[in-house]
Parts: C-alpha cells; structure tokens; sequence
C-alpha cells in the first residue's frame, strides 16, 4: 500500500534547524532569550500588534479572556462550529459560553445571532470570534456590535495564520487574539502559540502573568494565582524559520484546495468550503461539503473509504453543543452548524503534497461517487 497521506504535517523550510543550533549554541535554553524576543517581533509586525509568545493557543486564548476581565458567572458568545480548545478556556475561568451557529458565506460567528444575544442576554461579556479552517470571520459587523453593546472582542485565530481580512493579518482587529503554532498547523514550532494584542500594556501583563507573576523585589513574592505559560527560546527559533516561508505554505495550501475543486468539478454533489471575497482563506485545510442525497453516499463512508486507502480526512468540526462536555450549555438554534457537520469532509492538506498524492485522494473519492 502507498504510504499514509496525513491530514495536515508538519513541513519544514529550510532555516529552522540553523536557527534552532544558533539557539543551542547561545546557551539560551529556557523561556527567555535572543529568539524568543526576535519571534515575538516578527509576529507582532505580521499582526500589526505586540505579542507574547506562549506554549500553547489554548494557553493563548487562555491568557487572552482572563485578561479581557473574563471571570466567573460571566457569559461569552464563541461559536459552536470549532475545535473543543476555543472553548475550554472559559471553563477554566469559571464563564459560560453562549453557542452562536455559524452563517452560511464564512462558516464562522454569525453576526444576526450575535446581536440577538447581546440584546438579550446582560450577563455576556465579550464575544470570541474563531476563523475556522483559514477562513476570516466577517469581523466588521462583529466588532462594531462589540463596541455597540461595550464588550470585547477576542479573535481566536489558531487556524488563520497567514490569513487576511480586508488585506490585513487577522488575530488583532479586536481587542486580542491567539494563534496556535501546534504540529498539525500551516506553520510550526512544534508546539506553541502567540497572543496578539495592539494593547502594549495587556501584552506586558501578559508576559507577567504567564511566568507566575513575580511582585518586584529581590525575594521571590507571588499575590496572584497564574501560570507557567512562556515558548522555549529553541521552540521560538523553528518558529522564526517557518515564518519565512509561510506565504508559500498559504500559496501552497490554497492551490491543494483548487486541485480537489477542479477534480470534482464535474460532481455536482461535492462542493467547496465559500472562499469569501472580503478576505483570504489560506484553506489550512480543504474543506468540502458532500450532498449525501445527490452522491448517493454519505460522509462517513467517504472517509472510511479513505482510511482504508491509508489516506487521512476527518468530518466538520462536531459542534460544541453536541459535545457531551458542553451539553448543559445555552445556546442559540443551531441549524447551519448542524448542516455543516454533517455533510462536511476535511481531506489531506499538508502543503508538501504533490499532485500524485492528491490524484490518490481524488481517485478514491471518484471511484466512490462517480460509479453510483
Ligand atoms: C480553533 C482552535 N482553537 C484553539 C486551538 C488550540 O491550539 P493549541 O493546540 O496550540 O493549544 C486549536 C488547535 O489546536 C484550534 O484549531
């Protein structure tokens, strides 16, 4: 059998092991240093913000809520189309999250619902955006209810680096955001993630709060209960070398999305994730939508058909108001997430693949649908 087509691997430059020994060789092997403070820069300018660098996104998005005041009792609107990790966070602060559907042009936060919400409900305190799959959020109506109704907006962009709204990086439209630099991402440290801010003074309590929040003075005095929380100075130099090539990895990752689109293109049951016009999906992942009645076939199988070809895919996000954890949360009516997840298809999207490698992934698809 051909080897295994994973869904989204890591993809090295060139750079990154020379700047990972670079780090080796200054002897800076913790969480300060030379790369870390050079990462930071170089993230900061893409997202015209400052940044903190930290070890994860979900320490990111974490840090981020907490700092927009996020605490017990508080309730914020995230939408429900998105990887369990958007969410978690607010549990560990104590807050409720309010499941908002997606709308059908992005797939992310939809605008309506949010203002039906913030009208409706006083107990929310901020609203989480997610660009889910590479794909902007409509941040304009989004941000200006967040500054109609005084709360904060928080952009979850673990999945959109390299993406863009209205031409500009997303992750610091609204108040913060995080980016996420895990294996599995268009770029990688490894692992990682950032926190964006265009605050300076957030982002310097950033850096506070994720190294325990030692109070100035020679003892070592703590008064706040907080976090370990910083990237590795050698975690940071991969990253520094994977941030030069990441407009190629975007390029990369958008022409697989194509490929398969073309492939299809004569299958009128297979469809695209919308590429909305006011940003730049990277298409972290290719997404499709399969129409189980036209294709006489349903996801499931589709993916089984793939696994059992050594190929990888996974469905659509499953929403977070059908996740047990979360079943006890309120939400709004969710019928576009519901769609979304049921007929939705991730298949491979490494940006190394080569077109043979999405042939394998075409024929097996084809071979399904077309014979019926
Ligand atoms: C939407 C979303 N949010 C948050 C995260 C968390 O990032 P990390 O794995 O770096 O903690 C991820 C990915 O893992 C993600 O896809």
């Amino acid at each position: 059998m051909s080897g295994k087509l994973w869904l989204s691997a890591p993809h090295m430059g060139g750079d990154e092991l020379t700047l990972v020994q670079e780090a080796f060789a200054s002897g800076w092997l913790s969480t300060v240093g030379p790369q870390l403070d050079a990462f930071e820069a170089e993230l900061g300018d893409l997202a015209g913000a400052h940044c903190c660098a930290l070890a994860s996104g979900t320490a990111a998005i974490h840090l981020g809520l907490r700092l927009l005041g996020i605490g017990p009792g508080d309730e914020v609107l995230v939408p429900t189309l998105t990887f369990v990790a958007s969410v978690n966070p607010l549990r560990y602060l104590a807050a409720t999250p309010v499941f908002v559907d997606s709308e059908r042009d992005t797939w992310n936060l939809d605008p309506d619902q949010v203002e039906h919400a913030l009208r409706t409900r006083p107990k929310v305190k901020a609203i989480e955006v997610v660009h889910l799959y590479g794909q902007s959020a409509q941040l304009d109506p989004i941000l200006a209810l967040g500054e109609r109704y005084g709360v904060p907006v928080f952009e979850d962009a673990a999945e959109a680096l390299g993406t863009q709204y209205r031409g500009r990086q997303v992750g610091a439209f609204g108040h913060a955001g995080a980016f996420s630099f895990n294996g599995n991402k268009i770029i990688t440290c490894t692992s990682g993630g950032a926190l964006v801010s265009k605050n300076e003074a957030l982002i310097r309590e950033a850096r506070n709060l994720a190294q325990q929040a030692r109070e100035p003075g020679i003892a070592y005095e703590h008064s706040r209960l907080v976090y370990n929380y910083r990237l590795s100075n050698v975690l940071a130099a991969g990253g520094r070398g994977q941030l030069r090539v990441l407009e190629e990895r975007v390029a990369q990752r958008r022409a697989n999305a194509e490929y398969y689109e073309q492939a299809f293109a004569d299958i009128p049951g297979i469809r695209r994730m919308p590429q909305h016009p006011e940003g730049r999906h990277t298409n972290w992942l290719s997404v499709f939508l399969l129409d189980e009645k036209t294709l006489g076939i349903g996801r499931d199988a589709v993916i089984e058909a793939l696994f059992a070809a050594n190929i990888d895919a996974r469905p659509v996000w499953k929403p977070m108001h059908l996740q047990p954890l979360y079943s006890d949360a309120p939400r709004l009516t969710m019928h576009v997430s519901e769609d979304l997840f049921r007929r939705g298809i991730c298949l491979p999207s490494s940006s190394f693949l080569r077109p043979t490698d999405l042939d394998r992934v075409v024929e097996v698809v084809r071979d399904l649908v077309v014979s019926r």
